[in-house]
C-alpha cells in the first residue's frame, strides 16, 4: 500500500489499466444520466439571471497520511449534483448573461500516468468527460483559476448587475475573496440557490432515494432478527451495516445509533458497546447511502421480542403521535406546523403515562428535517411542503429514569395531496416488530 512497497508497483504497472469510472459507472446505483444533470444546470442558470456560479470538487485526501482509518473520496454535494462525476480538484464554472448565451465550463485536472499507478485511471478534459456530463467545454484545471478573472474581468467592463457566486468548498477561499476585492464584485453565497433547487427530488433522484431508504430497511429487519438477551449491541449495528453494503450501498448515511436501555435515551449514542439484556428497549437508528443519497430511519425494539406492556403503551402514544404527524402531511404545509401538531397530539393522548405532566416533555428533538445526499440535508425550514420533497418524521419519548428511550422515525416524500412512505419496508407496529423478531437470524 506504501509508496516504499516497490514490489507492489512492478505489479501494478504489469496489471492492465483498468476503464474509468469517475462518475458512479460500474457502481451499484450507476451513473447520473446525463439529461437530469443538463436540466439540473439549465435550472440554476436560469435562477442565475445574470451572473457567474463556481462549483469546487471536494480535494483529494492520502490514503497513507489523511484516512487510514477514516474514509474514501466522496465528492462535494452540490459539484455531483451538477455533473454527476467523482473527481478530485475540478472547477464547474456557469457563466449566465442576459444577453448572451449561457456557457458552462469544466475543468478537470489534466491526466498523470505516474499517479495513475497509484490512483487508478483518471477523467482528464476530453470527449469522455463531455459524454458522462453533457458538458461541451471541458478543460484543464489549471487554467481554471486564470480564466475566472477573465470571466469576471470581462463581465465588469460590460457593466451591467454582476454577481460571483461561491460553491461551499470556494466561500473562505483566498483567491475568491481576492478575486472578488479586486474586480469590484458583488459576492454572492451560492448555497441556498442550490440548496432550493435541492430540496425538490427529480426523478433520477428519487430512485436513489428510494433505494436507500430499501436497503436500509432491510437492515434494520436483520438487526432485529440479531437481536437477543446476551447479544451486543456491536452485532446488531454489523448485522445492519453488512445488509446495507452487500445490497449496494457505499457508505453508511451516518454512523449508526444502536442503545440499549439506558443509552436508548441518548439521542446519538454511537459507541455501540453494551450487552442487551431482557426487559430492555432497543433503539437503532441507522442508514445507508446509496449512489450519493441518504436514509435516515429508526426503529425501537423489546430485546426479548416481546413488549411489556408500559414499553407498548409508550411505543404505541409515539407511533400514533407520529400517524398524526403523516396524516397531516400536504402541499403547502411547514415542517414547523407538524411538529407543532405532534407535540399537541402527545400531549394530549399522554393520560397518566408520564404523569405528572404529559409525555410531550421527554420529546426533546424537532419532529424531522430534509434528507437528500446529507441526512440532514440543505435547505430553508421556512419552506412550504411541496410534491417530491422528502423529510423524515421522527417522535420520540425518552425517560432516562426509567432507563427507556423510545423512538420511531420514517422518511415520507410528499406527493400531489400527501406522502408515501419510502422505509416502510421495516416494520413499525409494535406487533409487526414482534413477529419480525420471531424468525431468528441463522448462525
Ligand atoms: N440519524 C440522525 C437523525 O435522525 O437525525
Ligand atoms: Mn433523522
Ligand atoms: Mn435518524
Amino acid at each position: 500500500m506504501f509508496r516504499v512497497a516497490r514490489v507492489a508497483l512492478v505489479v501494478a504497472l504489469l496489471a492492465p489499466v483498468p476503464a474509468i469510472a469517475p462518475a458512479q459507472v460500474g457502481s451499484p446505483a450507476g451513473p447520473v444520466p446525463v439529461e437530469y444533470l443538463v436540466a439540473r444546470r439549465t435550472d440554476l442558470l436560469k435562477r442565475l439571471g445574470n451572473g457567474i456560479a463556481v462549483i469546487r470538487s471536494s480535494e483529494q485526501r492520502s490514503i497513507e497520511g489523511d484516512y487510514p482509518q477514516d474514509s474514501d473520496y466522496r465528492e462535494n454535494n452540490d459539484f455531483f449534483y451538477l455533473t454527476g462525476l467523482e473527481t478530485p480538484s475540478s472547477w464547474l464554472v456557469l457563466v449566465a448573461r442576459d444577453t448572451l448565451a449561457p456557457q458552462v465550463y469544466l475543468y478537470l485536472p489534466a491526466r498523470d500516468s505516474m499517479a495513475e499507478r497509484w490512483t487508478g485511471v483518471r477523467l482528464g478534459p476530453g470527449a469522455e468527460a463531455s459524454s458522462l456530463t453533457g458538458i461541451e467545454d471541458t478543460r484543464a484545471a489549471d487554467l481554471a483559476e486564470r480564466q475566472i478573472r477573465g470571466f469576471v474581468r470581462s463581465r465588469t467592463v460590460q457593466g451591467g448587475e454582476f454577481y460571483l457566486l461561491l460553491g461551499k468548498e470556494a466561500v473562505s477561499d483566498t483567491f475568491f475573496q481576492q478575486l472578488a476585492l479586486g474586480m469590484g464584485a458583488g459576492v454572492t453565497d451560492l448555497r441556498p440557490l442550490l440548496a432550493a433547487m435541492r430540496l425538490v427530488k427529480d426523478a433520477d433522484e428519487m430512485r436513489r432515494m428510494r433505494m436507500a431508504a430499501e436497503v436500509s430497511a432491510k437492515g434494520h429487519v436483520a438487526a432485529m432478527r440479531a437481536a437477543h438477551p446476551g447479544a451486543w449491541e456491536y452485532e446488531l449495528e454489523g448485522a445492519a451495516e453488512g445488509t446495507f453494503r452487500s445490497l449496494g450501498a457505499e457508505r453508511l448515511a451516518y454512523p449508526s445509533i444502536v442503545g440499549t436501555g439506558i443509552n436508548a435515551t441518548t439521542l446519538h449514542y454511537d459507541r455501540s458497546r453494551s450487552q442487551l439484556q431482557a426487559g430492555e428497549l432497543v433503539v437503532m437508528d441507522m442508514g445507508a447511502e446509496y449512489g450519493f443519497y441518504a436514509a435516515d430511519i429508526t426503529r425501537t425494539i423489546p430485546v426479548t421480542g416481546k413488549f411489556s406492556p408500559r414499553q407498548l403503551q409508550i411505543y404505541n402514544l409515539v407511533l400514533a403521535t407520529q400517524q398524526a404527524a403523516l396524516d397531516s402531511i400536504k402541499p403547502g404545509i411547514t415542517l414547523g406546523r407538524l411538529g407543532q401538531i405532534a407535540r399537541e397530539y402527545m400531549k394530549e393522548h399522554s393520560g397518566e403515562l408520564c404523569a405528572p405532566g404529559t409525555c410531550d416533555r421527554f420529546f426533546i428533538h424537532g419532529l424531522g428535517h430534509w434528507v437528500g445526499m446529507d441526512v440532514h440535508d440543505v435547505g430553508s425550514y421556512r419552506t412550504p411542503l411541496a410534491q417530491n420533497m422528502v423529510f423524515t418524521v421522527e417522535p420520540g419519548i425518552y425517560i432516562p429514569d426509567e432507563k427507556l428511550g423510545v423512538r420511531i422515525e420514517d422518511e415520507v416524500v410528499v406527493t400531489a395531496t400527501s406522502y408515501e412512505l419510502l422505509s416502510g419496508g421495516a416494520p413499525r407496529t409494535a406487533a409487526d416488530v414482534e413477529k419480525v423478531m420471531k424468525v431468528k437470524k441463522k448462525d
